[in-house]
């Protein structure tokens, strides 16, 4: 194994707060030694060391490779007809998910391996280095298996999601479809997953119940599985204080909040994950990221890349739209989008760049972090290192 020396950062944002005089940790004409896949030394390039070999990025600035917590990867069929016509108000209300589920059983491992592929390498090319991907357009126990399977070849931050929505075949007998998640299905789960996670929504009648939501949460927990939530994405209701009560590690979409919610976010270790690129194309109301912030909530940004809500993979547009929409400054959303993301995971190896992580580093073509909401739409990212499958320490 050789060590690496990366020289000629304009701009090095590691979140180490012992480096650099701001909460970004920045260092300025930077430079920073990779050695075994994990950062070696980080500092002011006139003091680098000696390395094995050395690549320059020519007065770029370097960041930490984004972390996308929330994704949904594993999918066939198209569903952009039902993106125009929320464009023109038709609401979303999770209706759409079974044309996905449809798609989804009927292709081979081969295209949905295939379609996963494409989706990673997208996101990689622009700058995300870590992805979570959740199961949930299969909804029998061998297609969620499949699903999770395929997600485990290409990341272990993978989420047992069967309880998605109520498949259209099991609307007459919802108990039993929620048996099913909890028995048989989350049995096969388990070996692919480290996650479990609930569609709780009390505003589309396809979702689950609070109660159906803690039953299915409890069994994953019980079963060894890590606990996350899509909670008040539609509306008010139970989902981030059922995420709080369980003590799951994320609750996402977050965009109803009344200050109960708020509350019980500030005084847990439950991150707010926001999905800006939702509110975008859903039309939705965009959460007011500003309230969670100043009431000490950790706040995460990522993608929820899916056919339905946000078909957009995009972390850079996710950092844009929270800046110019959700009241946070472009260093909040930066941070939300690594080291706030990288704490929804339960990690602490990615999402910063001391000595010790993970380096995973994403480059910009700017000199400036700043440029990721203020050049907005434009592809300024892109990961330079190999590492979209790291192991969890
Ligand atoms: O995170 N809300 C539930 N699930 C996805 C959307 C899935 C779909 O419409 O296909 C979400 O928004
Ligand atoms: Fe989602």
């Amino acid at each position: 194994m050789t060590s690496t020396l990366v020289t000629g950062i304009a701009e090095l944002v590691t979140h180490d707060p012992s480096l650099g005089d701001d909460p970004l940790g920045i260092v300025t004409d930077a430079a920073l030694v990779v050695d075994a896949g994990r950062v070696a030394w980080v500092g002011p390039a006139v003091q680098a060391p000696d390395a094995d070999a050395r690549v320059d990025v020519e007065g770029r600035a370097v960041v930490p490779g984004f972390v996308d917590s929330h994704s949904h990867l594993v999918f066939a069929g198209d569903r952009s007809a039902e993106f125009a016509a929320r464009m023109t108000g038709e609401p979303y209300d999770g209706g759409g998910i079974a044309v996905s589920v449809a798609a989804t059983r009927a292709a081979s491992d081969e295209e949905l391996r295939a379609l996963l592929a494409r989706r990673v390498a997208e996101m990689r090319a622009q700058g995300t280095t870590t992805v979570e991907v959740k199961s949930g357009y299969g909804l029998t126990v061998e297609d969620e298996t499949r699903a999770l399977r395929l997600a485990a070849e290409v990341t272990p931050e993978t989420t047992f999601l069967g309880a998605h929505v109520v498949p259209p075949e099991m609307r007459e007998d919802r108990s039993a479809y929620v048996d099913l998640v909890c028995g048989d299905m989350l049995g096969a789960a388990v070996p692919h997953a480290r996650w479990i996670d609930v569609f709780c929504e009390p505003h589309s009648p396809h979702a689950f119940t609070e109660e159906e939501s803690r039953r299915i949460l409890t069994a994953g927990r019980d079963a060894g599985l890590l606990l996350r939530v899509h909670g008040n994405q539609l509306g008010p209701g139970p989902g981030v204080r059922l995420a709080v009560e369980l003590g799951a590690a994320s609750v996402d979409h977050c965009t109803y909040l009344d200050d109960a919610d708020v509350e019980a976010l500030a005084g847990s270790d439950t991150v707010a994950t926001l999905l800006p690129g939702v509110e975008f194309s859903t039309r939705s109301p965009y959460p007011d990221a500003r309230r969670l912030l100043d009431a000490g909530v950790a706040v995460a940004i990522a993608s929820d890349c899916n056919p339905g809500t946000c078909y957009s993979s995009s972390i850079p547009l996710a950092i844009s739209l929270a800046v110019r929409e959700m009241g946070m400054t472009p260093a909040e959303a930066l941070q939300a989008a690594t080291l706030g993301s990288a704490r929804a995971l339960r990690r602490d190896d990615v999402g910063h760049l001391a000595v010790g992580a993970r380096a995973d580093l994403t480059v910009l073509d700017a000199p400036s972090y700043l440029h990721i909401p203020y050049r907005v739409g434009v592809p300024l990212a892109r990961a330079l290192d190999l590492g979209l499958t790291p192991t969890p320490t």
